[in-house]
């Protein structure tokens, strides 16, 4: 891959090795197409290691690995997920919920929701502020949401709560006024500097009304704070995976998950001939069966 433009040599070798080892780590396919993805992606690690090619890169995670170290592994897998994701993206599910609650709650008198790929918590946020508009009425309600990603640093974000929108795009969606407010960066960044964003954050009150956890959907089973669940967000994640990765971990989830219980998935999925526990409702909505 090395021409006049590119800085290192990413051989076919060098990619089936760092991909084989993406896919084992995370499920996520990598198919030849990708191969310029991971280049962009994972140039910037070698450049921070101040290494000189692939090669080099591949004989340090070897190196690592057999002294049982998984430190880079790990930045690897921080590089090549893909974290895009948005405050109410694909907001007929946030509808479905609230009008799910009130039966969910009649029937098992609690509710648990997960957002299982939340990404930088644009996805988790929204769901807390749907819940916090829905207790207004219902002010003892017992729901509980937790979030989790396997990317590490995606999940540090999600905790801060902290994001640069423009004003515009900020006043389009009215729960974002009700609950995040404007602040002050310490150091502010060239966006925010040039006028472009500004920076908001999630107010106080909102703040714990939401687990944060770093977990891996490949690996069941998972480290939940609760034992069964109501309703889960697993969105815009599972079109990387392979059919048999998809089918065991909605096998997990169907064991998770209490029947009526609601499946949000993203808008290019389907759970077609991946697991027989779900029932289609409408776009991208589905119920675990009785
Ligand atoms: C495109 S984002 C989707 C975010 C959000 N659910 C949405 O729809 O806006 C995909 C997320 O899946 C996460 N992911 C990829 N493989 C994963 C795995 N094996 N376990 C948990 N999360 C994973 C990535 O880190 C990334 O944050």
């Amino acid at each position: 891959m090395k021409d006049n433009e590119t800085e290192f040599e990413l051989s076919q070798e060098d990619f089936d090795f760092l991909r084989g080892h993406v896919t084992k780590l995370t499920g996520i396919q990598l198919p030849d197409h990708k191969k310029a993805l991971m280049y962009t992606r994972l140039a910037r690690r070698l450049r921070a290691l101040d290494l000189p090619s692939f090669k080099e890169y591949r004989a340090l995670i070897d190196q690592q690995l057999r002294v049982g170290n998984n430190e880079e592994l790990l930045n690897i897998v921080n590089a090549m997920t893909t974290n895009v994701t948005a405050f109410f993206r694909e907001a007929h599910h946030f509808d479905e919920l609230t009008k799910a609650l009130p039966a969910l709650l009649e029937k098992f008198g609690r509710v648990r929701i997960w957002s299982s790929a939340s990404s930088t918590g644009e996805e988790p946020w929204s769901i807390a502020m749907t819940v916090a508009e829905f207790k207004k009425n219902n002010p003892h309600a017992d729901i509980k949401i937790v979030a989790s990603d396997i990317d590490t640093q995606a999940v540090e974000k999600c905790k801060k709560g902290e994001y640069e929108m423009s004003e515009e795009d900020f006043k389009k969606i009215p729960l974002l006024k009700t609950y995040m407010e404007e602040y002050e960066q310490p150091e502010p960044s060239i966006s925010v500097r040039s006028g472009f964003k500004k920076a908001y954050r999630i107010k106080q009150e909102l703040k714990r009304s939401v687990d944060f956890k770093n977990i891996n959907l490949l690996h069941a089973p998972f480290p939940l704070p609760y034992d069964r669940l109501h309703v889960i967000f697993c969105r815009n994640v599972i079109i990387y995976f392979g059919k048999d990765t998809k089918t065991a971990l909605f096998k997990q989830f169907a064991e998770l998950m209490e029947p009526e219980g609601l499946m949000m998935i993203g808008h290019s999925e389907s759970l077609m001939g991946i697991n027989g526990d779900f029932e289609l409702l409408g776009k991208t909505l589905y119920k675990r069966k009785s």
